[in-house]
């Protein structure tokens, strides 16, 4: 049987008036003073009075502690009110309200930890700014793509990242609420391009049904499009390259043929055309023999036949396919003191097809009567460094990175006239990258040029 608060208290103060009058009448009988017994009866009442406040507060005692610190264990069964009144719903709800905002404030930190997560997962770099435009975080992937090291924190975008297009971008998005994409290349991420999406938050979504959309801030996702945008250009600079190279020996081929179909020529010239067609197609097969060796190397099923291969036998081997280039141009190539225990583990096809190039050039750009020296000596028994040393025309320091691009030539015009595509070296790149090496080159220009490349060493020998 329960009893209402306010009866509880009403029973109280009746039950302590009646003992008041109780006792003032049994003093005033004893004493005969009213003073003395009203005093003494104050005395006696004063701590039953207390006794029953204490118990009757207790309820809201408890329910003080559970308010203000919803402890855990106020809400365990044993501590429960069971007074049966309205202390007990208020109690009850209080318990409830606890529950409902630990949980309440439970999911909001999960929900701040798998948001966290995310952005610290993220490979795109993210700016989130507040309605007045100011940052109100970075992630982690947008201090390391643009090297922050400051606090960013209620600073503007143009103070941290210094682009007048993206500041431009958040504020027209903060203003009409409609998402902006551009591209943005950075010199404070060392040149990096990035594709940006810029989108507004809206204030709430039930704001956003009744019409009066509010953006409260915006959200800047940076993707890093650099290595997109630099394939791109090789792709375009290689499409444009092989059309102008293919180009110049179709013309030629093209003209001469015409001039021949037309007839009314001499036997000699009319054989002289031939000859130069001839020569023409030659380059041509040369060109997309050299391409298809290019994308044979490059595609993904390329596979080397790898095999141990003694070095001496493969410098012999190579130096009589060059043999009649050489004698051709006069140019002496020899071999250095090359110790027979040498073993190296490659494709002996592709391996040759190194040495056939480089050597090529070597005797190309050699004047009459040069002097070819080709060594190979062991590294840390690792890996065996050859060497292809000319005292031909020389490179220029700074054509010495690029000879080993596509289509690259320091004399355009007089490659060409030795009948050279700038394609050699790349593919020399290519097959040494494939076998694990490197390849790089030394020259003082009027006086020569050495090629390196490196083979790792066979562990079997
Ligand atoms: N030994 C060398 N001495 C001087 N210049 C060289 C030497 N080797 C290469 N080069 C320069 O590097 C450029 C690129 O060489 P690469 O072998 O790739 O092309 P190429 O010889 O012109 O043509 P290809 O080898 O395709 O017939 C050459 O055009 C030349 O200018
Ligand atoms: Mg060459």
């Amino acid at each position: 049987m329960s009893l209402r608060f306010q009866w509880k208290l009403t029973f109280v103060l009746v039950f302590i008036s009646l003992f008041f009058l109780l006792f003032y009448g049994l003093f005033s009988h004893i004493l005969n003073s009213t003073f003395l017994s009203l005093f003494l009866s104050l005395l006696l009442i004063f701590p039953l009075a207390y006794a029953i406040s204490n118990f009757l507060s207790r309820p809201f005692l408890r329910m003080v502690q559970t308010a203000s610190g919803f402890v855990p264990d106020l809400f365990k069964a044993e501590n429960r009110l069971s007074s049966g009144d309205e202390l007990e719903r208020l109690s009850k709800t209080i318990e409830q309200m606890g529950t409902q905002l630990r949980n309440r404030i439970d999911e909001i930190s999960k929900e701040r930890d798998y948001l966290q997560t995310v952005l610290k997962g993220m490979m795109e770099g993210v700016l989130m700014v507040d309605e007045r435009g100011r940052i109100l975080m970075v992630n982690e992937a947008l201090r390391t793509l643009l090297s922050l090291s400051v606090d960013v924190a209620d600073r503007m975008p143009l103070e941290i990242i210094r682009n007048a297009e993206l500041e431009a971008a958040i504020r027209k998005v903060l203003q009409s609420g409609e998402s902006e994409a551009f591209e943005l290349t950075l010199p404070s991420s060392g040149g990096k391009t990035f594709e940006v999406n810029v989108v507004g938050i809206p204030s709430s979504a039930e704001e956003g049904d009744k019409g009066s959309e509010r953006i409260k801030g915006a959200i800047a996702v940076f993707h890093d499009i650099t290595r997109l945008k630099d394939l791109e250009r090789v792709r375009q600079d290689f499409v444009a390259n092989v059309s102008h190279e293919l180009r110049t020996p179709l013309t030629t081929i093209k003209g001469y043929a015409e001039t021949l179909l037309e007839g009314a020529l001499g036997e000699e010239v009319a054989h002289r055309f031939v000859q130069v067609i001839k020569r023409h197609a030659d380059r041509l097969t040369k060109i997309v023999e050299d391409l298809l060796m290019l994308s044979r190397i490059e595609s993904k099923e390329f596979r080397l036949k790898i095999e141990a291969i003694p070095v001496q036998e493969l410098i012999h081997d190579v130096l009589d396919y060059i043999k009649g280039a050489a004698e051709k141009k006069r140019v002496a190539v020899s071999p250095a003191e090359i110790p027979p225990s040498l073993i190296i583990e490659a494709d002996r096809n592709y391996l040759e097809q190194v040495f056939t190039n480089l050597l090529d050039n070597a005797i190309k750009y050699s004047p009459e009567g040069g002097v070819v020296r080709i060594s190979a000596i062991e590294r840390d028994q690792e890996e065996i460094e050859f060497s292809i040393k000319d005292n031909g025309i020389g490179i220029p320091k700074e054509d010495l990175t690029r000879i080993f691009e596509r289509f690259y030539r320091v004399d355009k015009g007089r490659s060409q006239e030795l009948g050279g595509t700038g394609l050699g070296l790349s593919i020399v790149k290519h097959i040494v990258q494939a076998h694990g090496g490197r390849v790089w080159a030394e020259s003082q220009p009027g006086e020569g040029s050495i090629f390196y490349f490196t083979v790792p060493v066979s562990k079997k020998s």
